[in-house]
Order: C-alpha cells, then sequence, then structure tokens
C-alpha cells in the first residue's frame, strides 16, 4: 500500500490529547502527544505508555529520572497544546504561566485537566525514533470537564497559524525519525 495511506490508516490509532510534564534539577517541562496509552486493566495497577521522540528534552528529563505525570485535557485546553506542543523546553520555559503544583513523583501537575497520572517509569522499549516507557501511576486525580480533548476536535480548534505550523512540524518530525526509525528492520521470515 502506498505508505500515505498506510499512515492515513495508522492515524486512527492515535489516541486523546495528553500534556507530559517533567521535572529535572528544578527544571519543570511539558510537552503534547496523542500517543498515550492505557496498558493495564487491572483497576489496582494503573499503567500507560507515552511514546516520546528521541530529541526532544522530555525525553532527555524522562530518560535520566525515570519519572513523568501524563494528564488528559478536556475540550476548553487548546491553549495548552499550543504552549506545550509547538517549542521545546531547551528554549523556553513552557510551565510559565500554567498553574500548577509539585506532585508525589517530583512531576508538575496542571492544575487545571480532565485527569491526571503521576507516574514511574517501570520498563522502556527503544522504538529506533522514540522510546516508549511504561508508566505505573503511584497517584492519580480527576480535574473537570465533561470531554477529552481528541486529536480530531484540536484539529478544528488551533488557532490558524498554529493550523498552519502543525503539518508542517509533523513533516518536519517525520523526516527526523525517518532514518532512525530505519535501525530496526524486520529481516523476511
Ligand atoms: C497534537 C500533537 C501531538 C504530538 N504528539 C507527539 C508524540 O506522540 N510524540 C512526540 O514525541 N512528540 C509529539 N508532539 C510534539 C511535541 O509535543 C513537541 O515537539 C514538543 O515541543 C516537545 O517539547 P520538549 O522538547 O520540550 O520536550 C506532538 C505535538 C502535538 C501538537
Amino acid at each position: 500500500m502506498d505508505p500515505a495511506e498506510t499512515y492515513d490508516l495508522l492515524r486512527n490509532l492515535t489516541t486523546p490529547v495528553v500534556a507530559i510534564t517533567s521535572a529535572r534539577n528544578g527544571k519543570l517541562n511539558g510537552m503534547i502527544t496523542d500517543g498515550a496509552i492505557r496498558a493495564s486493566i487491572v483497576p489496582d495497577v494503573p499503567r500507560l505508555v507515552i511514546q516520546i521522540h528521541k530529541w526532544h528534552l522530555t525525553h532527555e528529563i524522562v530518560s535520566e529520572t525515570g519519572r513523568f505525570a501524563a494528564h488528559l485535557l478536556h475540550r476548553g485546553q487548546v491553549d495548552v497544546v499550543t504552549k506545550l506542543g509547538f517549542a521545546s523546553g531547551r528554549d523556553t520555559d513552557k510551565l510559565a504561566g500554567l498553574p500548577h503544583r509539585i506532585g508525589a513523583t517530583g512531576c508538575p501537575i496542571l492544575e487545571d485537566c480532565y485527569a491526571w497520572f503521576d507516574c514511574t517509569v517501570i520498563n522502556r522499549m527503544d522504538a529506533g525514533s522514540q522510546t516508549l516507557f511504561l508508566g505505573q501511576a503511584m497517584d492519580v486525580g480527576r480535574g473537570r470537564g465533561e470531554e477529552v480533548l481528541e486529536p480530531a476536535h484540536l484539529r478544528e480548534a488551533l488557532p490558524p497559524e498554529f493550523r498552519d505550523r502543525y503539518p508542517r512540524n509533523l513533516a518536519a518530525a517525520q523526516d527526523r525519525a525517518r532514518p532512525l526509525a530505519w535501525l530496526f528492520t524486520p529481516t523476511a521470515g
């Protein structure tokens, strides 16, 4: 199948929009993912997997500290996506102006969100261009909002300047990821 068609099919597997926060030596950071999935069906063992590209500051911090907090966002939080998902924490303090407190693992917990999961990394998988971190939630909370922010809603609600930047950023990330993704090439048979 044509790779573009394949990717369109894969996009059906994107998840709700999630803000990942992290902290190292007093530096607080946050990013956005739409690839965070439930990794346990046992209610008293809450686990999730997040996928982070290797060049992000968040990757560096989570790799080193083994801690992250994942936040499901609600539909009124498109501004959180524009703050955390379009610039690197290497260039700016993205948590400034986003009300938060420090959670049990030392990561920032956003005051406003649909729900949060404060996690310790219990396993990780090298996927070439990204690392899949398996987190166990040490603390969980419900914020406000009636509906989680889905990628389809986000695309419609993004301000015009970000609506243009989003596909450009995605294309740049795909170019960066491609040679790293090929590090793991399946062999025939
Ligand atoms: C809707 C949306 C989804 C995203 N999904 C991912 C993702 O699944 N994995 C990832 O590594 N980056 C993803 N990003 C990009 C990062 O959030 C973004 O590059 C961020 O600025 C990285 O920040 P950092 O360098 O401070 O960690 C996404 C961005 C947006 C806007």
